[in-house]
């Protein structure tokens, strides 16, 4: 379980109009219409949540704290979790099938969150869409770059009110370091380095211990749409199914998504070019314990002619400074991101405010004043017709789709993947294309993936 990842809940206050201002299909994407209100009668927003556990519990609390929320219904697979998350809410309906829930509820439902290991979300998140519900997704949006591509497209043609859960998004900080760039502080931006030292990859070989799963958990319903394997104890739940490569997506999915976020929103940037990871040989078992992530994006009003963008993980992070051109003696946060300007540089620390360089030339320097947002509650004030959300599938998808790409990529080390973002594929290696899109495993098809 990641503990580090859990991130405190942050408030909100919207930066749309900077997207807007960018005038890009993502952007634009953003604008459609959103917060048709989905309350009840009794103008409360009944809320179904699906995995309940680890993070499922935080989003359960968070959105459980706004006063026109009434938790509706509870599903997680592990019985343990589903009867303690019950206790907190004895009213809730429980189920241990996210598929007979939304079937039994229906309208007795009015709005659906997803807190699942990655493999389950875009099953979920799509059903929950099938049944026209508005969904509050976990980050990454899904595990495949087809699956982010289709939940996409669905949530914009039924327009329903989505959220990515990257609760640090709506926190003044990333908001401030979106403002700054976008108002031209450092020029354009040439590159970005981005980095996290978390390891969530695993080197070793497959698993040969099996054992019957606890009797509290449905292992078949977990697997989901995996392939059927046996239960081996301590390897995939809870938590560290996001070290493997049929359920997580490693830490670029994992702590990449969240550093990912504030550069991807203040560049307004859409679909990469190519991808390249440098790491180890593929095991077909784990994500790669370091790994470094090369990406180029196209031109947009706040990059350079093409923007080059690289993520260091594991061992491989943080970067040295001086690779990075930085003033000597700048200490580099653990997890971060750094800008590099026409005109400076921006040091983003995860979660903590921008560092400006050369000191000198930002010394008199005023900072935007940019206020704090709660994510969660920004989604159900939209679910209520009250809001307008800032991570919604809309912008979302594409990031999922750009981060996952580097994903695939740690399967064909040093290979740079050309992507042809229209048609979802790779278009100078066809066995990376296996990648875009799993196949499913009988009983667990999911209509709309
Ligand atoms: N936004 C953040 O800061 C943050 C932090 C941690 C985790 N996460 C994300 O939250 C998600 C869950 O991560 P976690 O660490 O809590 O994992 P976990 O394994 O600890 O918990 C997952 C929960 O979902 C339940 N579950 C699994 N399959 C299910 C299914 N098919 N139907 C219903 N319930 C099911 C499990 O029993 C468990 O209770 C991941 O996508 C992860 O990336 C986000």
């Amino acid at each position: 379980m990641s503990q580090l990842s859990r991130i405190p809940v942050l408030p909100y206050q919207t930066t749309r109009r900077h997207f807007l201002q960018a005038g890009l299909a993502v952007a634009a994407a953003t604008a459609l219409p959103q917060g048709v209100s989905a309350a009840s009668p009794n103008g409360k927003l009944r809320t179904a949540h699906i995995g309940v556990g680890g993070m499922g519990g935080a989003d359960l609390a968070s959105i459980a704290s706004h006063p026109k929320v009434e938790v509706a219904a509870l599903c997680d697979v592990d019985l343990g979790t589903l009867n303690g998350a019950g206790s907190r809410h004895p009213n809730a309906k429980k189920f241990r099938d996210f598929r007979e829930m939304l079937s039994q509820l229906g309208d007795s439902i009015d709005a659906v969150v997803v807190s699942t290991p990655d493999h389950t979300h875009a099953p979920a998140a799509m059903t929950a869409l099938n049944h026209n519900k508005p969904v509050y997704c976990q980050k990454p949006l899904t595990h495949e770059v087809f699956e982010a591509r289709k939940l996409r497209t669905v949530a914009e043609s039924k327009k329903l009110t989505t959220q990515m859960g990257i609760q640090v998004h709506s926190s003044a900080v990333y908001r401030r370091a979106v403002r700054i760039i976008q108002d031209g502080a450092i020029g354009k931006v040439s590159r970005v380095y981005a980095w996290s030292n978390k390891n969530w990859g695993f080197d070793g070989g497959p698993f040969t211990a099996t054992a019957d799963p606890p009797s509290n958990l449905d292992w078949n319903l977990w697997l989901g749409t995996a392939a059927q394997r046996p239960f081996t104890p301590g390897v995939y739940h809870p938590g560290n199914w996001r070290k493997l490569v049929d359920f997580g997506t490693g830490t670029l999915g994992d702590m990449g998504v969240h550093i990912f976020d504030t550069p991807y929103a203040a560049l307004a940037l859409t679909f990469p070019k190519w991808a390249k990871t440098t790491c180890r040989k593929p095991t077909g078992v784990g994500h790669p314990e370091k790994n470094i992530v090369e990406y180029e994006f196209p031109q947009t009003p706040y990059t350079t002619e093409s923007l080059i963008w690289t993520w260091f993980d594991g061992g491989y992070a943080p970067p040295k400074s001086e690779d990075l051109k930085l003033p000597p003696g700048i200490q580099l946060p653990g997890q971060g991101a750094l800008f590099v300007g026409e005109g400076g540089h921006l040091l983003l620390p995860h979660v903590s405010e921008a560092k400006l360089f050369p000191e000198e030339k930002f010394r008199d320097y005023k900072r935007p004043d940019v206020a704090d947002g709660n994510h969660y509650h920004e989604w159900v004030n939209a679910c209520l017709g009250e809001a307008k959300t800032s991570a919604s599938f809309s912008y979302a998808g594409p990031l999922t789709e750009a981060l996952l790409l580097g994903v695939v990529a740690n399967r064909f080390p040093d290979t740079k993947l050309e992507w042809d973002a229209t048609k979802l594929q790779v278009t100078n290696l066809a066995d990376a294309n296996r990648l875009i899109q799993r196949e499913y495993r009988e009983g667990f098809k999911v209509e709309g993936l």
